[in-house]
């Protein structure tokens, strides 16, 4: 059963319910109400006529006088000896005063309807002033016109249900229409995710959580999207790079195994298939622990480090180099400022920067630590070229490098650690020194959280 039939049926069954329930108690009240209120205009009626007796006969001392005048009224009425529990008058033939007598208690003034054959009466009972003489008068009216009443009254109520039922179940219809027409658009869109038609992918009018859940399912089928397309330039970039230096040996390999190489071209050749073989090794190293640093969290052995130790060792492994191109590299380090993160990898990710740093820079780098608020910010300088234009937006992409570029993984390895670190490394135009900037930001470990 779809779920717009589901919701509109529970409504209507809910509808019918409260409202079988309502009709049953208005019904009952109903007739209560108007027994009460037929017995309040037959006493209006009775205390006139017990008031007109008192004016015109005071106190009854010829009852033959009084019973005339009560004949003379249209009314059906019992004029009752409460002492002597008997009806003393009547305007009702006798067979039908022993009939009403003899189906019902007189004595019992709480019952305020009698049964007679199979007709009901409303009754109304009058103390006759002055009332030691034990008179009542008793009023009566057939039910047949309640009845009428009430009938009619519960036919009308029954036309406003209909109607109002009818109201309510269109506007649930239409209520329920508007909720779970957005939900099976959705489910449609969903199903192109699922085909990865992403490029048909439609926006869902919808409003409230639905409008979330569209929301969210439209960023996850971007994100999905983007992630299967950075995944497969990988896999082309990857295989580019590794069939290059392949080619490259395999052409060599195969000269010198058939002799077209004089010996000074063999010599050159075997050189250069060791050097390949090598960048081979390190692409493949490199790409490995990409992938663990992507896919393994438990690589991550976060501990707190002293930023300034780290800078320490940094240098301490670039020095042979930094002194080798004749670079002077020069540094402003705050102390005491610690972070939690992998020991080793941050290492890894500020030597990748340092290094290239190295390699770009024409003879002067520079390192800089400091602290803004509560967040660490590593800066590494040079006085080089500076990043190209065109390379910036993808710089941290994997297999992305310049022409002097080496295997295109270092910086995005060095963004992989420090986003795992809950970091954000950015790359600037403009470093003070005139070359490439690369900075990164990362929450300060307080003294106080150890
Ligand atoms: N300090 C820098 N100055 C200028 N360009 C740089 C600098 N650091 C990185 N780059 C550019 O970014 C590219 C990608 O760097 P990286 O990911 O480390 O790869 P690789 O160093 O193997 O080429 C480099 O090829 C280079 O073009
Ligand atoms: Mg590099």
């Amino acid at each position: 059963m779809k779920l717009q039939s589901q919701l509109n049926a529970a409504f209507t069954v809910l509808l019918i319910v409260v409202m079988a329930v309502t009709g049953y108690f208005i019904y009952s009240l109903l007739l209560d109400l108007l027994i009460q209120d037929e017995q309040r205009q037959l006493r209006q009626s009775g205390e006139i006529l017990v008031e007109v007796l008192d004016d015109r006969y005071g106190p009854r001392t010829d009852i033959q006088q009084f019973s005339t005048f009560l004949e003379d009224q249209d009314l059906q009425l019992f004029l009752y000896d409460r002492n002597q529990d008997a009806v003393f008058f009547s305007t009702m033939p006798p067979e039908v005063v022993n009939g009403f007598f003899q189906n019902n208690d007189f004595a019992d003034s709480s019952e305020p309807v009698w049964n007679y054959g199979n007709a009901k009466f409303v009754n109304s009972r009058i103390l006759v002033y002055p009332e030691a003489t034990g008179l009542e008068l008793i009023l009566l009216t057939p039910m047949n016109d309640l009845h009428a009443v009430q009938q009619n009254f519960i036919f009308r109520l029954a036309i406003v249900f209909v109607i109002g039922a009818a109201a309510a179940v269109l506007l649930s219809y239409f209520l329920t229409n508007k909720l779970v027409t957005p939900l099976s658009r959705l489910q449609k869109q969903v199903k192109k995710i699922e085909n990865r038609q992403f490029d048909d992918l439609e926006r869902v009018q919808a409003t409230g959580e639905i409008k979330e859940v569209e929301q969210s399912v439209y960023e996850m089928a971007k994100e999905l999207q983007r992630y299967m397309n950075s995944q497969q330039s990988f896999f082309q970039n990857a295989s580019h790079e590794l069939k290059t230096p392949l080619m490259t040996i395999q052409g060599y390999a195969e000269g010198i195994k058939e002799g077209v190489f004089e010996k000074e071209e063999e010599e050159k050749g075997l050189d250069v298939m060791v050097t390949e073989v090598k960048r081979l090794k390190t692409i493949i190293n490199e790409m490995i622990l990409l992938a663990k640093l992507d896919s393994e969290p438990s690589v991550y052995q976060p501990e707190e480090i002293e930023v300034s130790y780290l800078i320490d060792k940094v240098v301490d492994r670039a020095l042979p180099l930094v002194n080798e191109k004749g670079i002077k590299l020069t540094q402003n380090i705050e102390g005491n400022i610690r972070i939690f993160a992998d020991e080793e990898k941050m290492l890894r990710a500020l030597m990748n920067l340092t290094f290239n740093a190295i390699r770009h820079a024409n003879d002067r780098i520079n390192l800089s630590v400091y602290t803004e608020k509560e967040v660490v910010k590593i800066k590494i300088e040079d006085d080089g070229q500076g990043v190209s234009e065109e390379l910036m937006p993808q710089l941290f992409h994997r297999f992305v490098k310049g022409k002097d570029g080496d295997t295109g993984l270092g910086l995005a390895i060095a963004r992989a650690i420090i986003e795992q670190s809950n970091g954000k490394i950015t790359v600037g135009k403009s470093s003070k020194l005139g070359g490439a900037r690369f900075e990164i930001r990362i929450n300060r470990k307080k003294y106080s959280e150890q």
